[in-house]
């Protein structure tokens, strides 16, 4: 009995690491689940402004933008989500979104 529980834990670990692999970065599913409503899939825009089109109003290194996240901008629907999120998360989004206006600009030029 024991040894099916081991067995079922195990292909459990392993489904969520191959899972984890595929995309690679946590923080993009972090972005998809509880921001790209407002900010696009790709920081394109939809309710708040894009960010790649646009220069970031709140700093665009990742601990700007780690401080952006944790904060929230008063006065717009960008709320605070330190409560929410953990450190680690907020971190991975940092640097996800960090990555995105990176890739962007490279394919501006
Ligand atoms: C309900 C809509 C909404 C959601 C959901 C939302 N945001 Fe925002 N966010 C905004 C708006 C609107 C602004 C622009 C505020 C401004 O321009 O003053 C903003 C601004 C930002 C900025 C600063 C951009 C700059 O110009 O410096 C960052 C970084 C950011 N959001 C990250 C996130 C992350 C990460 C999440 C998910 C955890 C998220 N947002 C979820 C609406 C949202």
């Amino acid at each position: 009995m024991k040894r099916y529980l081991y067995l079922m834990l195990g292909s459990l670990f392993l489904s969520t690491g191959l899972w984890g692999q595929k995309t690679d970065k946590p923080g993009a599913d972090i972005f998809m689940n509880y921001c790209s409503a407002c900010h696009g899939k790709k920081l394109e825009g939809g309710q708040a402004p894009s960010l790649v089109s646009d220069e970031w109003k709140y700093g665009s290194t990742q601990k700007a933008i780690a401080h952006t996240i944790k904060k929230g901008v008063p006065n717009t629907t960008m709320v605070a989500w330190e409560n929410m999120l953990t450190e680690k998360e907020i971190k991975s989004l940092a640097r996800y979104m960090h990555s995105l206006k990176k890739k962007h600009r490279q394919l501006n030029r």
